[in-house]
Order: structure tokens, then sequence, then C-alpha cells
């Protein structure tokens, strides 16, 4: 079965999750680009906040209402892909660069739902681990991290530089920890099991609701 269709029942699923009323974040990818029709489809009255440009503009096409996010607090749902997910929860993100606006409205949300193919389950956690960095001193901020490629693509809509950390990710609690201690690293990609609510994978045609491995 294609990754697509896969992708398309997560995100079929996921979007059944909303109702009405609620402030709904919206995240970045291919996977949730499967989810903003299937929203849109139940004609709700919901707010929705996105993570990137490409999914305001793809959410507004569709007639969902996306306010700012400089203006919500807190958000009932935030709904995204991933790109590694672990037994344990742990994942990784930022594939399209967005880590940092994603974790943002991941954490504001009361539940934050990860839609995946089945793909993205991993045995472990490994490099590359996505970064944003801070262009101010950013020869400095290399060289701390030391394991580590920029990468070609513009530069996120807050300004930051984005970068892949290639060093060992044997230990991602440690090393999330670490990323985040050191100076001119606005964001990484590693996402802690303790915001992640729901797991929804596609399996063909169906999905799987996962449970978390202690
Ligand atoms: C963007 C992300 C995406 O959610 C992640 O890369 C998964 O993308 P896709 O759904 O296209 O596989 O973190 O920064």
């Amino acid at each position: 079965m294609s990754q697509d269709t896969e992708k398309k029942a997560a995100a079929e699923a996921a979007a059944l999750l909303i109702e009405d009323g609620m402030i709904v974040g919206l995240g970045t990818g291919s996977t949730v680009a499967f989810l903003l029709p299937a929203i849109a489809k139940r004609k709700l009255d919901i707010r929705c906040v996105a993570t990137s440009a490409a999914t305001e503009e793809a959410a507004r096409a569709l007639g969902l209402a996306v306010e700012s996010a400089d203006e919500v607090d807190r958000l009932d749902l935030a709904i995204d892909g991933a790109d590694q997910i672990a037994p344990d929860h742990w994942l990784v993100k930022g594939g399209g660069a967005a880590q940092t606006r994603e974790k943002i409205i991941a954490a504001a949300a009361d539940r934050f739902v990860v839609i995946a193919d089945s793909s993205k389950l991993v045995a472990e956690i490994a490099t590359p681990i996505p970064l944003e960095l801070l262009p101010f001193g950013l020869a400095a901020t290399l060289k701390r991290i030391g394991h580590v490629t920029l990468r070609d693509v513009p530069r996120s809509p807050d300004g930051g530089v984005i970068a892949d950390y290639t060093g060992s990710a044997a230990d991602p609690e440690r090393l999330a920890v670490w990323l985040s201690s050191v100076p001119g690293v606005v964001e990484h990609g590693i996402f802690p099991a303790s915001m992640v609510h729901e797991v929804i994978i596609g399996r063909g045609k169906t999905v799987e609701r996962l449970t978390r491995a202690l």
C-alpha cells in the first residue's frame, strides 16, 4: 500500500477528533496536506492556527478560518506529522524545517496528535536531528555543536538558519537537554513523549492507534 494511502487514512481519522468550537493547531508536511481537506469537509465551526505559510495558505484556500498564532495562548488540539516515531513515542520532527513553530503549537495544545504512514515508525531515534539556529554568532554555535551540517534551504519565517545535528542520538532525552542548552540553538526537532497524546498510524487503508511502550 502506498505511503500516501496510509497518510490519508491517518489524517482522516485525526480529522474526526475535531469538534465544533475547538481551536486547532495545524502542522506542516505531506501528511497534514491530507488532513486539511478532511477537516474542511466536516464543515465545523472551528478556529485554526497554522505552523507554516504553506499550511496557512492551503487551509485558507479550503475555507478554514486561520488565525495568527500571536494571539492564541492555548489550543484544544494540534495535529501534525513526524519524521521518526519511537516505540516510547519520542519523536523527531522538522523534516520540513518547521520544528520551532510546530513545537510551540504542540506545547500549547491540550492534546497533540501525531499522524503518519507506517514508514515513520523506528526502533530508535537516529540522527539527523533538525535544528533552527540564530544567525547571530552562527560560526560559534556551529563550533559548539560540532557534528552539524547546514541545510541548503531558505531561512525559517522567523529568520532562523536550518541545520541538522549529525552526532550520536543514542540517548535522545540527554541530547534534547544538551541541544536546548547550547546558546544560539533556537529549537531542535526532538519532541518528548510527554508532549504526545496520541499517535495514529496508517496501515494500508486502515489506521492503528498506538499506545506508548513504557
Ligand atoms: C515539518 C515536519 C513534518 O511534520 C514532518 O517532516 C513529516 O512530514 P511528512 O508528513 O511530509 O512526512 O516536522 O517540519
